[in-house]
């Protein structure tokens, strides 16, 4: 069943061993090496990279592999949970902002890059969180790398969960601050670190995903914002799987644990539930205006199309009435838990759209994640470096547009390929 696994052992395959350059080798020598595998026909878990979508994002979906071979599968791997990319309202206002904005802005934010549009929107985001002013970027990758790393520096000290999203990481090593991590939700992890900080830091954040992208479980917020208020830290969320799907109103979770006014910076991305794409840090007028000169990826980066802002705009409107659909979203989202637990799969703690489907060994996910595919189901393929291989994972996501017959035959192809592989009991 698993035969490849003795072939990548002798290739030696594990995703670290490509990125430093051997001795006497060229830089590129390592590209050398990873085609070699990836041309091997070998299954690395990166057959997603070559393959293309043939619509709109939308549960029933055409896929091209990379070998040119068409198939029809459900979609249970896009982060549009809410269908927003293809809402006929959202689409018109983007429609109606690249009409008359044209395609590209054609410069950074701060030589004229941004309009009225833009400006609309970061109002809106801003009025959404209930706080002063927001910053809209133009990636959300870049949106994290810029936030941190234009707040913090060499005098500061940055506490992370474990299972924060790479581009915190990223902005923590970019920063040149002091990097903590505790493990992941554990809270009494997160105490120790700060009880032991020397008090003469005194330039601390605490960062944390809302709605993790992996295990699509939810930060403690409550006790994050008890320990910052006991240590004396900042907070920063980034909730980009959090927005519009969780909280009383779909302000993400901070909503959720009632502490919206107790974070500093929120933080959320607009490709997931919002269906477009950048990212934002919504907090007070003066940090807002300090990350506008000091975010790296703000400032020197051209600012996002209008259509997309134009798009976005008319996101926000529907998230400020919890209009939607986060309702339908949730009841898609409660069968299929219910269906896959049913199945005797293990599926963490998810408390999202975000449903993972525990593996727990990478040949046999690797198989898994190829069969799905070919059988009619798209599914994420989660492994090193997103999590520890020893937690490796198939990773679903639920839309509001599924139908529950879809989620039936996802969860009927899910069942026999996980009996046939030993996942679950025959
Ligand atoms: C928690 C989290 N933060 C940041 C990002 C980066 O956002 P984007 O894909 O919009 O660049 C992602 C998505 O990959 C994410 O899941």
């Amino acid at each position: 069943m698993v035969l490849e696994l003795k072939e990548k052992e002798a290739m030696n395959i594990k995703f670290e061993n490509f990125i430093d350059t051997l001795d006497g080798e060229d830089i590129f020598g390592k590209c050398d090496r990873v085609d070699e595998v990836l041309s091997s026909g070998v299954l690395t878990g990166n057959e997603g990279l070559g393959m293309v979508t043939m619509n709109k994002v939308q549960p029933d979906s055409k896929i091209k592999e990379k070998d040119g071979h068409i198939h029809d599968v459900i979609m249970l791997g896009s982060n549009s949970y809410l269908n927003l990319s293809t809402h006929p309202q959202v689409m018109q206002g983007a429609r109606e902002a690249l009409e008359k904005f044209g395609y590209g802005m054609g410069a950074v934010s701060n030589y004229a890059g941004i309009t009225e549009i833009h400006k609309e929107l970061e109002a809106r985001i801003a009025k959404f969180h209930g706080t002063e002013d927001c910053i809209v970027f133009p990636s959300g990758y870049g949106a994290n790398i810029g936030i941190v790393s234009a707040l913090c520096g060499k005098n500061d000290v940055i506490i992370n969960d474990a299972a924060n999203h790479a581009s915190i990481f990223d902005g923590c090593v970019l920063s040149g601050a002091e990097i903590k991590v505790f493990p992941h939700r554990d809270m009494k992890g997160l105490e120790r670190i700060l009880s032991r900080l020397p008090e003469e830091k005194t330039g601390r954040l605490i960062i944390t995903d809302g709605v993790f992208s992996m295990d699509g479980d939810m930060a403690y917020l409550d006790k994050i914002v008890e320990l910052a208020e006991k240590y004396h830290c900042r907070i920063m969320v980034d909730d980009a799987h959090g927005v519009g799907i969780v909280g009383p109103t779909g302000r993400g979770t901070a909503e959720h644990y009632g502490v919206m006014d107790k974070i500093d910076l929120h933080v959320s991305m607009l490709s997931k539930g919002q269906g477009g794409l950048g990212g934002y840090c919504a907090s007070t007028r003066k940090v807002v205006q300090y990350l506008r000169l000091y975010a790296r990826s703000y400032f020197f980066s051209t600012a996002l199309p209008a259509s997309v802002a134009g798009g976005l705009n008319e996101v926000y409107k529907l998230l400020e009435t919890d209009t939607a659909g986060r309702k339908e979203l949730w009841e898609k989202t409660n069968y299929l838990k219910k269906k896959l637990v049913d199945a005797g799969f293990d599926i963490g703690h998810s408390q999202s759209a975000i449903v993972p489907v525990m593996i727990y060994n990478e040949p046999i996910l690797f198989e898994m994640y190829q069969k799905l595919r070919e059988r009619g189901v798209y599914v994420n393929i989660v492994t090193y470096p997103a999590v520890r291989r020893k937690e490796c994972r198939l990773r679903l996501c639920t839309m509001k547009d599924l139908t529950f017959e879809q989620i039936d035959k996802a969860v009927e192809i899910l069942t026999e390929l996980g009996k046939e592989y030993g996942i679950i009991k025959k």
